[in-house]
């Protein structure tokens, strides 16, 4: 949640703000803003409620010369949005400007220190909080920017991620980092800060990612300075290479992000799989899991935690997991997992799975796991994140930058390294025939050829998506494997549409959600031809007999369930562990549709971000 971006170099830095602002805004879009050092001395603060592109406006015309500034993109949780508690905040006696990503805990008992000593804050955050420390600290100490963000930070608690400007300091920047994610950009004379890469792509691959506890000062004509925010450590940066492209990042002829990731799915997929699966299909080669095979070999159990899509694609992993390597998985969600006094011992393996791979809870779910003396598995997109270094190994999806909030691509990777997991951990454990392996590894390197038969569906479900866009609640209905898969159908509708929509296990749905159905009340089947199809069937039967209208997916050529339903999909029969896969690319495209429809926004959907870094 929020983004920050900071820039010190030779260029105009409100052009390389704005962009990355832009790139970020994934990350929240509640307001946004940019405080920037004139050549002046002056340092100028703008800043708005809402999107990025309100701020562009609001600063037409005014002065946004300068070469050193920082930027933010909000996500609001302490205050509501509007422009007052707009970042960047600054300091009472305005000499100092900040931005934050994260939260201050201890806020309220730093408030009422600061205010005893007769300063007064403007907003709600515990962002000015903060800001007004440093401001205390470097009066009343008389020392260095640095000195005296280093010294604020020894006092706080929580995670942040902030950049740091002072007014009539022109060469320098100061950035830090506590469980929330900074990355810094080392150009030829000039040096991005951001909250991931993207803002920094195509301006220099060379990126430093920033430590907790590291704080760091970027000085106009120095090399990068890195110290320790708690001892008297003087970190040697690791500069890495990047990879990303910027062709990665943009929309590539689609109208929305969404759009172009959901029809991306054949390519993510392919990369997914990618030198995982040898030729004959015949095994399944996870490195992370050969690496530790005693792990997975004596493990006593494996509970899965995540959240928001990633905790679905965990209830298709336990379910894979447990038919490929007779062991028992639980899924926890990673929010809940701490408070649910969990018995975790070193005989467990716990994975984490996170598209980010910087999602708060899910971060203290495995430090908590890592203390009990677990062994922990990341499962994650984004390369260099939080999660894939908190944990003793792990598989990238590797689906590249998802970038619309509603997750889709990362969903389908997701689903799929956990089944190369199943696979490659049951061969080792000895609990799964090599032709079963061969069966699904084969079907494995023919998804992105199925998900471009899948595609080619959307016309029909854009016209489809045209009789259903103004029901006012869907249910979402599958079973098995496909369980999980109604609930992520239904989580779609809701993010994007903002219509209500429940997932539930089909058979359950005569216990209480059946009282729901009449002929205003859509319900969406998730049939393939699996072992719970005839089943699946009556509780078709069920809907229609109480007049409700049903949207089935259902497997190419089925005739059956054309007689019952109102509406059929038909998509290429797979093995049943990958039905989710396949059965989750319609449901994408009718969430969709039905939210275009409505007119929504649904790469920057209201209320949402897309990586949660608070608790
Ligand atoms: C947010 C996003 C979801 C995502 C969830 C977990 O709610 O909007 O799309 O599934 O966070 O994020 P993670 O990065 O850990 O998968």
């Amino acid at each position: 949640m929020c983004g920050i971006v900071g820039y010190i170099g030779d260029k105009q830095a409100y052009d390389i703000l704005i962009h990355g602002l832009h790139r970020l805004e994934y990350r929240g879009y509640d307001s946004a803003g940019v405080a920037i050092e004139h050549e002046t001395g002056e340092l100028n603060v703008y800043k708005s409620k809402g999107k990025v592109t309100e701020l562009e406006s609001s600063v037409e015309g005014k002065d946004t010369g300068g070469t050193l500034g920082i930027a933010h993109t909000r996500w609001a949780t302490h205050g509501e949005p509007n422009d007052v508690n707009a970042h960047p905040h600054v300091s009472e006696d305005r000499t100092l400007a900040l931005v934050h990503n994260g939260t201050i805990e201890n806020y309220g008992v730093l408030k009422t220190a600061l205010m005893q000593h007769g300063y007064h804050f403007s907003s709600e955050t515990d962002t000015e909080v903060l800001v007004q420390l440093i401001s205390y600290v470097k009066h009343t100490n008389r020392c260095s920017l640095f000195d005296a963000v280093r010294e604020a930070l020894r006092q706080v608690e929580g995670a942040y991620a902030i950049a740091v400007v002072e007014k009539g300091n022109p060469d320098m920047l100061v950035v830090a980092r506590k469980s929330s994610p900074l990355v810094i950009g080392i150009g030829d004379g000039e040096t991005f800060v951001a909250s991931d890469a993207t803002p920094i792509v195509g301006y220099t691959d060379k990126v430093v990612y920033l430590k907790d506890n590291e704080i760091a000062v970027i000085r106009r004509d120095a090399p990068l300075e890195v110290h320790s925010i708690d001892s008297i450590q003087h970190p040697v940066p690791d500069i890495q290479t990047l990879k990303l492209s910027v062709e990665q990042l943009e929309k590539g002829g689609y109208d929305t992000f969404m759009l172009k990731e959901i029809f991306s799915q054949p390519g993510t997929l392919r990369d997914c799989i990618r030198g995982r699966i040898t030729n004959d299909c015949k095994r399944v080669v996870l490195s992370g899991v050969i690496e530790n095979r005693d792990r997975f070999i004596n493990a006593n159990r494996i509970v899965i935690v995540a959240c928001g899509t990633s905790w679905h694609a965990a209830l298709i992993g336990k379910r894979v997991i447990q038919e490929m390597c007779r062991i028992s998985v639980e899924v926890e969600y990673a929010s809940e997992f701490r408070y649910g006094c969990p018995y975790i011992t070193d005989r467990d393996v716990v994975i984490a799975i996170s598209q980010s791979g910087e999602t708060a809870d899910t971060l203290a779910a495995i430090q908590l796991a890592k203390s009990k003396g677990a062994f922990v598995y990341g499962i994650c997109n984004v390369v260099g994140a939080s999660i894939p270094r908190d944990t003793d190994s792990g598989t990238y999806i590797h689906v590249g930058p998802e970038i619309g909030v509603a997750s889709t691509k990362a969903f389908t990777g997701q689903v799929t390294v956990l089944t190369l997991l199943a696979l490659c951990a049951g061969q080792i454990r000895k609990t799964i025939d090599t032709e079963t392996v061969e069966s699904i590894a084969r079907a494995l390197t023919e998804l992105p050829q199925t998900i471009k038969e899948v595609l080619t569906l959307a016309d029909t479900i854009k016209e489809l998506s045209r009789i259903y866009t103004y029901a006012r609640n869907f249910l979402y209905l599958g079973r098995g494997y496909n369980y999980p898969t109604a609930l992520e159908g239904a989580l779609k509708l809701k993010e994007i549409s903002y219509v209500h929509a429940e997932g539930y296990p089909a058979a359950e749905m005569k216990h209480g959600p059946i009282a729901l159905i009449d002929s205003e009340m859509p319900t969406v089947i998730i049939a393939p031809n699996d072992s719970l199809y005839d089943k699946i069937i009556s509780n078709v039967q069920q809907v229609k007999s109480r007049g409700g209208s049903v949207i089935a997916i259902v497997s190419k050529g089925d005739r059956s369930m054309e007689q019952i339903a109102d509406h059929c999909l038909e998509i290429p029969e797979v093995p049943e562990c990958l039905t989710p896969i396949v059965a989750a690319v319609p449901l994408q495209l009718l969430a969709y549709y039905i939210a275009i429809n409505k007119g929504k926004d649904v790469d920057r959907p209201r209320n949402l971000a897309k990586s949660v870094t608070v608790e």
